[in-house]
């Protein structure tokens, strides 16, 4: 079968689909985009995680025949969407609208170009001044929270998520909200910090833009 669906704002069909493949084996290896990554294939571990219509889902779990017509959202996406949620913010309301205009969005291209390391290669980690990360990747980045990296793509699109939801989160509701998303690396308090730190950002700037 073929599955028309739109992934980090662009439209893309998969052809030859068959039943049971799931939207993770169709990012990973029919579009192209390895950043969500595959660890169980069970819906235990969140290295998967993505957003279908906004919702962080395993995408391991869900068949790509599901996604017809739907909008996904994957981390190689997640700094172009949260920029343009920040932009967005004020017309919307809760900057949750994302990608909804549909005239922007990573192309394909990009998002295989997709690179942690700023473009112009003049970066600094205090501020993320001249890096292109979304402001939770640029805090993962900052509070030593990556070791493997391999959670980290499912972790960054569901702490994400929260802070789109909650920007003032309490400890117990980073853990609820990352409970689903396993590491064997950094113990979690790194992550947790991370999350805390974007979410203390993400209030000083809210502040900054409500006195200017
Ligand atoms: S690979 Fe999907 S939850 Fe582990
Ligand atoms: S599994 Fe290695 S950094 Fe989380």
């Amino acid at each position: 079968m073929r599955v028309n669906f739109t992934v980090n704002g662009r439209p893309q069909e998969a052809d030859d689909v068959w039943e049971g493949e799931s939207l993770l084996y169709v990012l990973r290896e029919r579009l192209g985009l390895p950043g969500s990554k595959n660890a169980c294939e069970q819906g235990e571990c969140g290295s998967c995680t993505v957003r279908l219509d906004g919702v962080p889902v395993c995408s391991c779990l869900v068949a790509a025949g599901q996604v017809e017509g739907r909008e996904v959202v994957t981390v190689e996406g997640l700094a172009d969407f949260a920029k343009q949620r920040a932009e967005h913010s004020g017309a919307c309301g809760t900057g949750a609208c994302g990608s909804a205009d549909g005239k922007t969005g990573t192309s394909l291209q990009e998002a295989h170009g997709w690179s942690a390391r700023p473009a112009d290669g003049v970066s600094d980690s205090q501020t993320g001044e001249g890096t292109e990360l979304s402001p939770i990747q640029q805090a993962f980045i900052d509070a030593g929270a990556v070791q493997c990296g391999f959670c980290t793509p499912g972790l960054l699109v569901a702490a994400d998520e929260m802070l789109e939801r909650n920007p003032s989160p309490s400890d117990e509701d980073i853990r609820e909200a990352l409970s689903g998303n396993l590491c064997r690396c950094t113990g979690y308090e790194k992550i947790l910090d991370a999350v805390r730190l974007a979410a203390a950002r993400q209030e000083r700037q809210g502040l900054q833009e409500g006195v200017a």
